[in-house]
């Protein structure tokens, strides 16, 4: 596989399931996350490896933190362990955070900070990581720094495009995500990358998220690969 094979440019994974699988093991909710941990990595390396530009990863809304307070401190954990490792291997990956990050602790906030800044002039694989990330806050937020120029003067209500709107969103240049995978059997798009997601395509599996590894990964691609899009045309 390659990106002549007609790999998507920019793919989005919600990664979801973990708790589920745990349970079903009999284990707390918090071993399925370090299960996901483990199965993001291989997803990660495999897109890496074939091509693929950017992959944007759901790894906390900003509705996860009414989550049992050591589920919440158990993710932070994982987090920083990734945050860590991706440091350690900077050559490799852009990492970009989309989301508040002033919602973190500062430990883990001086982290994320500082690898966006290291990594930012890799440009031909991105990691965006959704953290504390909801897509209608990122619309929100939009709105605000639009309507701050508008007040200053710098831009009037009729000159704002499309284009206006997406320069402000954490996920900018990478606007279009061309393919959203989700897994665990669930059918909804829970507030991901609402602006980029107008004409993406959908890929569902009831494989929970610690189970999907590089053969699921595959599956997914080929099936992209079949699908005609027509953005609205014929
Ligand atoms: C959804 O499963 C998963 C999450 C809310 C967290 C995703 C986190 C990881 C994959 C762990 C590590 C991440 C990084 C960036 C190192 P769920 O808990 O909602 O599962 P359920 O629907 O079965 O309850």
């Amino acid at each position: 596989m390659d990106n002549q094979n007609n790999l998507p440019l920019h793919l989005g994974i919600i990664m979801d399931g973990n708790g589920r699988w745990a349970k079903k093991r009999g284990m707390p909710r918090t071993f399925g996350h370090k299960a996901g941990a483990e199965a993001l990595r291989s997803v990660v390396d495999e897109c890496r490896r074939l091509g693929i530009r950017y992959v944007t990863l759901y790894a906390f809304s900003t509705e996860n933190w009414k989550r049992p307070a050591e589920e919440v401190s158990v993710l932070m954990d994982l987090f920083d362990r990734y945050l860590d490792e991706a440091a350690a291997r900077l050559d490799k990956s852009r990492i970009v955070f989309l989301g508040d990050k002033s919602a973190f602790p500062d430990r883990l906030r001086s982290k994320m900070e500082q690898l966006e800044l290291d990594s930012r002039d890799i440009d031909d694989f991105t990691i965006m990581l959704a953290m504390n990330y909801g897509g209608r806050d990122e619309l929100v937020r939009a709105a605000r720094a639009i309507a701050a120029k508008a007040v200053r003067g710098d831009i009037s209500p009729d000159e704002i495009s499309e284009d206006t709107i997406a320069r402000e969103l954490y996920t900018y240049p990478a606007v279009e995500c061309d393919y959203i995978i989700r897994t665990s059997g669930e059918q909804r798009l829970s507030n991901f990358l609402m602006w980029q997601s107008a004409y993406s395509e959908f890929y569902f599996t009831d494989v929970m998220w610690p189970d999907f590894g590089v053969k699921q990964l595959h599956e997914a691609l080929d099936e992209y690969t079949h699908r005609k899009r027509r953005f609205g045309g014929i």
